[in-house]
């Protein structure tokens, strides 16, 4: 037997009972006549205690041990002569008789500790060992118990677990496929899903009613923080439903995730707002509702003073940074320099500092007397104290500009608590948007999502202006999940595809099998998926998704440890019938 306790479980209840255990070697401490040597596992950390004088030979080995060897120790729980309160185990030792190596180790090349000496590339090419700290491993456990919770309240509605292929036929949902190439079909290729989106409308086909899956999808697109290739997702389907009843049963897992784990009781029921409001509000369609600062239109009160820039821009836009009028001149150089950056990519920024005085100062006090800015501030609701930032150009991208200014204030004014957690349901999405390079139309979530019935007549004529049955979960201003009510009918569907400049002959190869099925019997349905990754990161309150993925890729898509994607060699590629350029 290799232990009878794991490293976190004696206390000082059993002291004086023999005991085995397993472990990596911590640390230990040399102290003359005393060595202490920290035993870990992933259950905590035990000491063990070795004294020169009573076991020589023994104490020589212990002090032979080196940090990460495995080793199995045999010996009697005691009684601590100095205790440690911080750790559980921190009333006992062991006072050990028998010490086995298991398993030397070789230095790791950094330090397995909760703060950890190694750059993230380092650890990511070592991520067996970057694995072993407390820290990460925290987040597994955590995601562990995220998904435990998330099975356990979809079972208890009802959901069942039906997995799907991961070798399928390219679906267009937005993203490149990654894609394999079959030896036995020479020439043709499977792609790996992006999500199951048919599969899962094909069992509401099939009857299964309500289905789930904890899957991993594949996207082949630029990486970010809360991005990777491969991730996974909570992907859910039902039949016979409405928008209401998929909001209510999702609000009520994200409700049972947050009390159950968090002890956090979230809003019953979520707020909601309409796609339309998002943008226009905080220009984004996953606005952080942790703080405010929202957008003030003032195009009434800016254009037609002669500032050029401002009378030649489609909008103009700014939002309220309160009780920040003491920005220095630097600071607010500092924030022009922010929204001119390539990744933001605004010509400059306009500010009004509200004085404490009443007056105000701004960067374009040339054109715009104090009565001008006055009535600034007042559609702004600021106050003495307050600072405008103002932005303006083209409408769609002064808004996603400004959303970004805004949450970089949420964060330089500390407004965004990770501990606070505010979820909000943006419905009514636009079912298609303009595609400037293919000069046509997309499906804004995907093309089986379904217009809503009262705006079906305007599909022909008024396609931009189509609102569709399509809703997302945002939290924080992460976009956790996304979902729709789809077509269940073939021949709306066939309109869907002819809209998105389908022909009738590639809408049949591409989906010929779904608009079938629709002919066998099937039932309105709906459903939605949230971003796994996202949800946990969320719920810890981080952002970066990486930490939270046993093994995650970089942000050129590489698993620098088993060193993927690499070459194929010549047999393997003429096996596939492939010839590399
Ligand atoms: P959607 O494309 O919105 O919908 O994806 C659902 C959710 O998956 C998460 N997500 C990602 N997470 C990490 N890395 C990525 N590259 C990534 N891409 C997406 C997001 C997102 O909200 N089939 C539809 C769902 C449906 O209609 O039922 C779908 O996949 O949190």
């Amino acid at each position: 037997m290799y232990r009878t306790h794991t490293c976190g479980e004696l206390r000082s209840a059993d002291i004086g009972t023999n005991v085995t255990l397993s472990g990596w070697i911590q640390r230990s401490r040399d102290l003359g006549g005393m060595t202490f040597v920290d035993l870990r596992d992933r259950y905590g950390i035990t000491q063990l205690a070795f004294n020169m004088e009573e076991q020589k030979e023994l104490c020589e080995s212990a002090r032979k041990l080196g940090r990460e060897f495995v080793v199995q120790v045999e010996g009697e729980v005691i009684e601590r002569s100095s205790k440690n309160q911080n750790m559980p185990t921190g009333e006992i030792e062991i006072k050990v008789n028998k010490l086995t190596i298991l398993n030397a180790s070789q230095l790791p090349p950094f330090t397995i500790e909760d703060e950890t000496d190694g750059g993230e590339e380092l650890r990511m090419q070592y991520r067996y060992l970057d694995l072993r700290r407390k820290p990460i491993q925290k987040k597994m456990m955590f995601r562990h118990k995220v998904s435990l919770e998330v099975r356990k309240y979809l079972d208890a509605e009802g959901f069942i677990d039906v997995e799907t292929p991961v070798l399928i036929k390219s679906t267009p949902e937005g993203a490149r496929d990654f894609v394999v190439p079959s030896r036995m079909n020479e020439g043709q290729f499977y792609a790996l899903p992006q999500s199951p989106q048919t599969f899962k409308q094909l069992l509401m086909v099939s009857g299964f009613d309500r289905y789930y899956q904890i899957v991993k999808c594949f996207r082949d697109e630029d990486l970010r923080a809360d991005r990777q290739p491969e991730f996974t997702q909570i992907d859910c389907e039902m039949a016979f439903v409405e928008q209401e009843d998929v909001l209510h049963t999702f609000e009520g897992m994200m409700r049972h995730l947050f009390k159950e784990i968090k002890g956090v009781d979230l809003p019953q029921p979520f707020p909601r707002m309409t796609y339309a409001e998002a943008m226009e509000t905080y220009g984004s369609d996953k606005p952080d509702l942790r703080f405010g600062m929202e957008f003030v239109d003032l195009n009434d009160e800016a254009k037609g003073k002669g500032f050029n820039v401002f009378d030649n821009s489609e909008t103009v836009l700014g939002i309220n940074a309160a009780q920040c009028s003491v920005y220095t001149r630097k600071q607010l150089d500092a924030l022009t320099d922010w929204v001119k950056r390539p990744q933001i990519g605004a010509k400059g920024l306009v500010y009004v500092k509200c004085n404490e005085d009443g007056t105000f100062k701004s960067s374009v006090d040339k054109f715009y007397s104090q009565d001008d800015l006055k009535a600034w501030a007042e559609k702004a609701g600021a106050v003495a104290g307050d600072l405008l930032l103002v932005l303006s150009g083209n409408l769609e991208t002064t808004r996603k500009q400004l959303s970004e200014l805004r949450l970089h204030m949420g964060n330089e004014l500390g407004l965004r608590n990770p501990a606070e957690f505010k979820p909000v349901w943006v419905v009514d999405f636009p079912l298609l948007e303009w595609d400037e390079d293919s000069q046509r139309y997309h499906a804004m979530h995907h093309p089986f999502t379904s217009p809503k019935p009262e705006d079906i007549g305007l599909i022909e004529n008024e396609p931009g202006k189509v609102r569709a049955n399509a809703y997302d979960l945002a939290m924080n201003g992460v976009e956790l999940g996304g979902g729709s009510i789809r077509i269940h009918d073939r021949e709306l569907q066939s309109r869907m595809f002819d809209l998105l400049g389908f022909t009738k002959e590639e809408a049949e190869a591409q989906f010929g099998f779904l608009m079938s099925a629709f002919e066998y019997g099937a039932p309105p349905h709906g459903g939605l998926a949230f971003g796994f990754d996202r949800l946990v990161a969320t719920m810890s309150g981080t952002e970066s998704i990486r930490d939270f993925i046993a093994f995650p890729k970089n942000n050129n898509g590489r698993d620098v440890m088993i060193d993927a994607p690499s070459p194929l060699d010549e047999e393997q590629l003429k096996e596939l019938g492939i010839k590399l350029s």
